[in-house]
């Protein structure tokens, strides 16, 4: 086990998201910051969070589709591993608003699509988007169900691949899915989420009436706000790992 690199992860991640206790933020220095942050979760293993990973299958307390070990939390920032049990199980597509986060795959294949916003309805300055019929729908959803989105990544990613970063705007929205067997990653977000406040919700892509082409031209993906889907939940799992501390000393 190598808790240091880990640690490290945990200082650098709490350094950086407490700077917003400030409210004044150097964006190019968060941004620099942010970047080295991301290179040094990439180096992160499951060997760092002494997962055994052949019993991935079994670790999820009553066969949940997922599992979750909390490694630390605070106000700023909060980290923690994410299990799907088994090949096909998946976290649905779902936001961090206002958020900052890093994920890193360490173990397993996972595919993640995730989506950025596109301008958002009625927001002042920007022309929205034009509400299209949507396919397969008894009725058309409200203008403030609909979030419109372009697509920002769609790929499979295992523990040879560096970390993945979202922000408030870009890649916020995401789903994940375990590929090939069963599948950890580690999720470093700031600031965490905080019901009811900062909660997270759930989406459904819309398929769209008419020209694929046409739709294809358009590049948004709109996206129609649902509840939690039934066939999803998560539970605790403990975290076999290193204690982490986070903090100012
Ligand atoms: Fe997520």
């Amino acid at each position: 086990m190598t808790s240091g690199n880990l640690q490290r992860v945990a200082s650098q991640a709490w350094e950086l998201f407490s700077m917003f206790r400030s409210g004044r933020i150097d964006g190019s220095r968060f941004a620099q910051n942010l970047n080295l942050l991301r290179d040094n979760v990439s180096k992160i293993s499951a060997a760092d969070l002494n997962i055994d990973t052949k019993n991935l299958p079994n670790y999820a307390p009553w066969a949940a589709p997922s599992g979750y070990m909390d490694i630390c939390e605070d106000s700023f920032m909060t980290m923690g591993v994410f299990t799907l049990r088994k090949t096909g199980m998946n976290i649905p597509l779902h936001d961090h608003p206002g958020m900052h986060g890093i994920l890193k795959v360490v173990y397993g294949q996972v595919r993640i699509r995730s989506y950025s916003y596109a301008e958002r309805i009625g927001q002042p300055g920007q022309t929205p988007p034009a509400v299209p019929q949507f396919a397969g729908l008894a009725s058309q959803p409200s203008a403030e169900s609909l979030t419109p989105t372009r697509l920002a990544s769609d790929s499979v990613h295992n523990s040879e691949s560096g970390a993945i970063l979202l922000t408030p705007e870009i890649g916020n929205i995401h789903a994940i899915e375990a590929v090939d067997g069963p599948a950890a990653f580690l999720d470093v977000l700031s600031p965490p989420y905080d019901p009811p406040e900062r909660d997270c919700q759930y989406y459904h892509e819309l398929p769209v009436n008419g020209d694929a082409a046409a739709n294809q031209k358009d590049q948004i993906t709109w996206l129609l706000r649902i509840p939690q889907p039934k066939e999803f939940h998560c539970e605790l799992e403990d975290y076999p790992g290193p204690d982490i501390q986070i903090g100012s000393t």
